[in-house]
């Protein structure tokens, strides 16, 4: 089987065709990035309409480069959530015309599942695992015992880690995309530089739970507070001591879920899956299996979509032409699929 997968959920417009759920034949990820820069962060009006203009293209690119005819594919699946929602149309009505006119179904995918799918199109990956999801949008730690069942142990209490990068960059004008930005500038930076604050929550309910708004004030307001005054206030300090700061606390919580459950077994994926500190950290673990995605597949693409609605296409759980698109994480969300 031959699926097409499309995701606009954000500032990246991308379609791929995946085949059996594994094997990419093509991954085309046209970035707003550009388009977003000087406004230091995604303008969501501004991202619907660049979705609107490119969608058509990204698909017969992604066409031609498998190689194939449109009236070759099975099926399409589509991010239909969560995200921004005016981005999010468009790739969803895209997809429900594309597949009306070819006569083939369609399937909307869960963003959160497609970015843990992520790594499956690179390994052979045996179930159960500890996920980690860390991107711009979430922070999410949980039991996986397939591609659709995801037990939600943890996610943060309030903003995303790759939103506190993002905040954190904006704030001292250090580049864009925030996450990459403060990456680069941390090899040049020292980590002792500044001790940030770690977020003190209640051992009971939120075990596993991540919180960054402390940092983030902590960092934005209160630099002096934390400096040890033999190091500068450099942007690559800052830079280095944040990301230490901002992946150490992700990376308890997970410490925390492993300890509990005995699953030795940690998959990555999202945006911030890309960033040096937690690769290196985590890829350092001896009694770890870590499985992160290559690069281009941490990101926001096509193929995760691709390759995970692959399986409920397989299994003949088709969407219908009703399927609306959502902002916020939600795994009921699944419940739109006929089955
Ligand atoms: O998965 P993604 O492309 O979009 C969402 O679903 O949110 O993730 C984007 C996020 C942004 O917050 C970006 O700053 C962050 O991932 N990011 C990174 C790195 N590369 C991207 N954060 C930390 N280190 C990186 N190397
Ligand atoms: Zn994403």
């Amino acid at each position: 089987m031959k699926i097409l997968g499309i995701e606009t959920s954000c500032d990246e417009c991308s379609a791929s065709v995946v085949e059996e759920g594994k094997h990419i034949l093509s991954n085309i990820i046209a970035s707003q990035t550009e388009i977003h820069k000087p406004y230091r962060g995604v303008v969501p009006e501004l991202a619907s309409r660049k979705h609107t203009e490119w969608i058509v293209g990204v698909v017969q690119e992604a066409l031609q480069k498998a190689g194939i005819s449109k009236q070759e594919l099975d099926g399409i699946a589509v991010t239909n959530g969560p995200g921004l929602v005016g981005s999010l149309i468009v790739g969803l009505s895209f997809a429900k015309g594309y597949a009306f006119s070819l006569g083939i179904p369609f399937v909307g995918v869960d963003h959160v599942k497609a970015h843990l799918y992520a790594p499956h199109l690179e390994y052979d990956i045996e179930y159960p695992y500890i996920g980690l999801i860390i991107s711009g949008g979430h922070t999410l730690i949980g039991k996986v015992e397939n591609y659709d069942q995801i037990s939600i142990m943890g996610s943060t209490i309030d903003d995303a880690c790759g939103e506190a990068f993002d905040k954190v960059a904006s704030f001292y004008n250090l580049g864009y995309p925030g996450g990459v930005a403060i990456d680069r500038l941390s090899k040049k930076g020292n980590q002792r530089a500044f001790d940030f604050p770690f977020p003190s929550l209640h051992k009971g309910v939120h075990r596993y739970d991540v919180s960054y708004s402390g940092l983030k004030t902590a960092v934005v307001n209160q630099l002096d507070k934390f400096r040890n005054k033999q190091y500068e206030k450099t942007p690559e300090n800052i830079a280095a001591s944040f990301q230490k700061a901002a992946i150490e606390i992700v990376l308890s919580r997970l410490k925390l879920a492993i300890e509990d459950t005995g699953i030795r077994r940690v998959v990555v994926g999202g945006g911030v899956a890309a960033n040096s500190y937690l690769r290196e950290t985590l890829k350092s673990n001896r009694d770890l299996e870590v499985i992160f995605p290559s690069l281009p597949l941490c990101t926001d693409n096509g193929a995760m979509v691709a390759g995970l609605g692959y399986h409920y296409l397989a299994e003949s759980r088709f969407s219908d032409l009703g399927l609306n698109a959502y902002p916020r994480a939600s795994f009921i969300s699944q419940s739109t699929i006929a089955t």
